[in-house]
C-alpha cells in the first residue's frame, strides 16, 4: 500500500464529518436493558424477502443460518467457490437450494431481492458494486473495504445506485451499545475527555490458524477465482482457510478486530467521521508462522481533538471492551454489560499545595475553603455506581434484521456505505501507519 493512497482528495471526498453527540444537558433516565434474546418483529407474510448468499464460509455459514430463522426472510439460493460449501448451504437451508459457483447468476435472477456476501475481505469491493449495479441491495461484510481505493469506489457505486448496502460490523445494531450511546448522549459521564478500546485473544484459532478443509483440492475449489486480481500463487489450502494473515487478502487485525471497535465506538460517541490522524505501531511477536501482518497492533486516534487509543493483541487476551472516561466518571461497556463509575470531578478537600504557604496564609486559605465547601461536602458524597446487562453486542441478528427490514421497507440502514468506509479508513490508517512507522493524516 502506498502513501498516495491515503490522499487527503481521497479521503475528503467521502464527505465531511457529522457532528458529535451532545454530552451535555438531560437529567439522567436510564431504563434497564430487556433481558429476554432479541426477537426479530414480525413481517407481514406476504412481504416475504428473498436472498442469495455469496460465501459460506465460517462467518457467511453463520449468518446464512441466522437469516432463515427471520421472520419472512428465505435464502433462494447461495454461491461459493468451494463445492464442499454448497453441500453446507443445503445442510443449513434445504437439500434442493440452487447453489453455484459464480455469483453473477445471484444477481441475474429476478427472484432474488437482495445479497448478503461474507468472502474474503479482498472481494468486497468486486462483489458489491456488481450487486449494487446489477440492482441489488447487500449486506456486505466488514471491514467495507480492503484499501481506501477500494472504499471509494465501493461508495460512489452504492451512492450512483441508489440501492441499500449495509456493513457488517453489528455492534453498532446492539442494544447494548446502543444503551450506552443514550447515556454518553445523555451526559452521565460529563465531557467526553478519552476513549479506549482493546481485545485480545491467546491461541492459535484466535491468531486465525484455522484448519483448512481436508478434502480442499483444485477440483472442489476455484483457486484462480478465488485470489481475485492479486498476483496468482500454486494452489495453497493455507491461504485459503487463513487469509486474514496476509495483507494480499486480508486487511490485518485492524480489518478483523479494530473495526468492530471503532464502529462500536463511532455508534456509541455518536460520531460518523474519519480520524484527522493516526499513528500506530506493533509488529509480529507472538505468530511468526509466515504471515505479513502484525499480531500486535496499537494505535492513536485524533478523531478530531478526541484522543481515541485502541489496542489489539493475538498475544495475550483480554476480552473486548471500551471506556469512554469523562469529567463525571467512567463508563466501561463489555460484551453484556455496561457499567458505570461515578468521578464528582470537584475537590473533596482543600488543596495540598497550600501546605507551601505560610501559616498566616495557609490558614486564611483553609479557614476560606472550609467555609465554601463543606455544606457541600456535609450533603454526602454517596455517588451511584451501576450496570446494566443486556444480549452480547457481538449477536448478528439484529443487525441482519434491520437490513432485511430496510429493503422491506425502504428505510436507511444503520451501518450505510458511508458509515462503513469511515470505520474502514481508521483501519487502513492504522496499517498504514505502522507500515511507514509514520503519522498519517486524512
Ligand atoms: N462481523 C463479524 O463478526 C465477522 C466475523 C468473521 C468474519 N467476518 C467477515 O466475513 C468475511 C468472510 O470471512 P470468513 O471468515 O467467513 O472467511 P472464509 O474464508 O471462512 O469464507 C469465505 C468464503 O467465501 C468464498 N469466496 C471467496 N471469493 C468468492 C467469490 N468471488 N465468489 C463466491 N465465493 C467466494 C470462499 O470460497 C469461502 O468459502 C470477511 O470479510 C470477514 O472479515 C465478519
Amino acid at each position: 500500500m502506498s502513501k498516495d493512497t491515503f490522499s487527503r482528495r481521497e479521503f475528503l471526498g467521502v464527505g465531511a464529518a457529522v457532528a458529535g453527540a451532545s454530552l451535555v444537558g438531560n437529567p439522567l433516565v436510564a431504563a434497564p436493558i430487556p433481558h429476554a434474546a432479541w426477537q426479530p418483529p414480525k413481517g407481514a407474510p406476504s412481504d416475504r424477502v428473498r436472498f442469495g448468499m455469496i460465501g459460506i464460509g465460517m462467518q457467511g455459514s453463520a449468518l446464512l443460518g441466522q437469516s432463515i430463522r427471520l421472520d419472512g426472510v428465505e435464502c433462494a439460493a447461495a454461491c461459493d467457490l468451494y463445492d464442499g460449501r454448497h453441500v453446507l448451504a443445503r445442510e443449513i437451508v434445504r437439500p434442493d437450494l440452487p447453489v453455484t459457483r459464480r455469483y453473477r447468476e445471484l444477481l441475474d435472477d429476478k427472484n432474488i431481492d437482495c445479497i448478503v456476501a461474507a468472502v474474503p475481505d479482498h472481494w468486497h469491493r468486486q462483489i458489491v458494486v456488481d450487486a449494487v449495479s446489477a440492482g441489488k441491495d447487500i449486506y456486505c461484510e466488514k471491514p467495507m473495504s480492503h484499501t481506501p481505493a477500494d472504499g471509494a469506489a465501493m461508495l460512489d457505486a452504492a451512492k450512483k445506485s441508489g440501492r441499500i448496502v449495509q456493513i457488517g460490523s453489528q455492534r453498532v445494531s446492539s442494544q447494548v451499545c446502543a444503551k450506552a450511546k443514550e447515556l454518553i448522549a445523555q451526559g452521565m459521564i460529563g465531557d467526553l475527555t478519552l476513549v479506549e478500546g482493546w481485545l485480545g485473544r491467546n491461541d492459535p484459532n484466535g491468531a486465525w490458524q484455522y484448519p483448512p478443509p481436508p478434502d480442499l483440492s483444485p477440483a472442489n475449489l476455484d483457486w484462480d477465482t478465488w485470489q481475485g486480481t492479486v498476483p496468482k500463487r500454486p494452489f495453497n489450502p493455507l491461504v485459503f482457510a487463513r487469509w486474514r494473515a496476509w495483507k494480499e487478502y486480508g486487511t490485518g487485525v485492524a480489518g478483523d478486530l479494530l473495526v468492530h471497535l471503532v464502529s462500536g465506538m463511532l455508534f456509541m460517541t455518536g460520531m460518523n467521521q474519519v480520524p484527522r490522524q493516526a499513528m500506530a505501531m506493533g509488529g509480529i511477536r507472538r505468530w511468526n508462522d509466515g504471515r505479513n501482518m502484525p499480531d500486535v497492533h496499537a494505535v492513536l486516534y485524533y478523531y478530531g481533538d478526541l484522543p481515541v487509543y485502541m489496542r489489539l493483541n493475538l498475544g495475550t487476551e483480554t476480552p473486548e471492551t471500551y471506556r469512554f472516561q469523562g469529567s463525571k466518571g467512567i463508563l466501561e461497556v463489555s460484551g453484556r454489560t455496561i457499567a458505570f463509575s461515578p468521578q464528582s470531578g470537584l475537590d473533596e478537600s482543600p488543596s495540598y499545595y497550600a501546605y507551601s504557604f505560610p501559616r498566616a496564609l495557609r490558614d486564611q486559605y483553609f479557614k476560606q475553603w472550609h467555609a465554601e465547601n463543606d455544606s457541600r461536602l456535609a450533603k454526602g458524597s454517596m455517588r451511584e455506581s451501576f450496570s446494566f446487562t443486556g444480549p452480547d453486542f457481538d449477536d448478528i441478528k439484529p443487525h441482519l434484521w434491520n437490513f432485511f427490514d430496510a429493503v422491506r421497507t425502504r428505510r436507511p440502514v444503520v451501518e450505510d456505505a458511508t458509515f462503513g468506509h469511515h470505520a474502514a479508513l481508521a483501519c487502513h490508517m492504522a496499517n498504514e501507519s505502522y507500515f511507514t512507522k509514520a503519522a498519517v493524516s486524512a
